[in-house]
């Protein structure tokens, strides 16, 4: 330790579960804020001298945001898979390494997709409604009739981890699987073989053939310029009048106003939304829209996956402050490795 050496300081924008305390508190001087920051709070923050943030998928990290944490910043480390809030081109400029937590959430997402699917085909909440409103008198052979998962196509508009999670789901439902690996991507480089497990049972269409040939459309994809409102008017029109919309992946994916309008005039039959376009906020309408199931963007939201978030996130910073590479950097070009001196940063990584 060098005569001006001082301990690293971390800020958290949100307070997160175990074990992400105990990995950072005895390493860092650790603040927690207590509400999301606005972009001009987070720059202030950071122009305090943070030398690692972990932050949430509502922070702003803009390219002003990064420049003002600039030059001590090394590492945004997010707390979520997905990271369109964060400028990586301005990170990378800045040297700023950011990370996130793939893999983890994989599954629970999946599960979510997938409830959605059955909770707008078997009308699952107007069930519920009708049985505590005391309007269950019975058994009739009309009540409530939905769509079965069973011999249905499923789209799959994306089909990296979560997709593919998805597909094995809907297979053992019965359901015909397609896919179209990068709808809205203006990368042409082939895409790898399908998994082995997966190979002669999904089958891959175009985007147009995808939108009109599914009964149900589930959207995996990440929220990039080529996939913002990826579903707008002009696809949900492209749909059988019949299909439905899942959305567990990134609100602005959807054109939510045009959702509106398809849900409210025919054109598709149902929504399961787990994101939205401005969240929290919906678009007018969207909560009188027959046929949906909104839910408040959960799709990680189970204690054990919290959990593993929680700690990959607060490894990923340790690295940083090691100064080693963080395993889940998303921008591995920024990082220059070096450790900085002035720091009592930990000189390897704790198990
Ligand atoms: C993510 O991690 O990107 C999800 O949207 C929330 O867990």
């Amino acid at each position: 330790m060098t005569a001006a050496a001082r301990r690293p300081r971390v800020l958290l924008t949100a307070a997160l579960p175990d074990p992400a305390p105990r990995i950072l508190e005895p390493l860092a001087d650790v603040r927690v804020l207590e509400r999301p920051p606005s972009a001009a709070e987070l720059a202030g923050e950071l122009a305090d001298g943070v030398d690692v943030v972990l932050g949430q998928l509502v922070d702003p990290f803009t390219a002003d945001v990064l420049r003002a944490g600039a030059p001590g910043l090394r590492a945004v480390c997010l707390y979520a898979v997905g990271f369109s809030n964060v400028d990586t081109a301005a990170a990378s400029r800045a040297n700023v390494v950011v990370t996130n937590t793939p893999d983890v959430l994989t599954d629970d997402t999946a599960d979510l997709a997938v409830a959605l699917m059955l909770a707008v085909g078997r009308r699952l909440l107007d069930g519920d409604r009708e049985v505590r409103a005391g309007r269950f008198t019975g058994w009739r052979p009309d009540l409530l009739l939905g769509r079965r998962m069973h011999g249905s196509v499923l789209g799959l508009a994306g089909f990296g981890r979560i997709g593919q999670a998805v597909a094995r789901r809907a297979l053992a439902f019965g359901m015909r699987v397609r896919c179209t690996r990068r709808p809205g991507a203006t990368d042409t480089t082939p895409a790898a073989p399908l998994p082995a497990d997966l190979a002669g049972r999904v089958e891959e269409v175009n985007w147009p053939e995808l939108l009109s040939s599914c009964d149900v459309l589930s959207l995996h994809v990440p929220l990039t310029p080529g996939t913002h409102h990826l579903v707008d008017g002009a696809a949900l029109a492209a749909m059988k009048r019949s299909a439905i919309v899942i959305n567990t992946a990134r609100g602005p994916v959807v054109d939510e106003a045009a959702l509106v309008h398809a849900l409210d005039t025919g054109v598709i039959a149902g929504a399961g939304l787990d994101v939205y376009e401005d969240e929290p906020r919906l678009a007018p309408g969207l909560d009188r829209s027959p046929g949906t199931v909104l839910l408040p963007h959960v799709g990680s939201a189970t204690l054990h996956t919290r959990r593993a978030m929680a700690e990959l996130c607060a490894r990923n910073a340790v690295h940083a402050l090691a100064g080693t590479l963080p395993p889940q950097a998303v921008n591995p070009d920024a990082w220059g490795g070096q450790l900085r001196p002035d720091l009592t940063a930990p000189g390897r990584v704790p198990r």
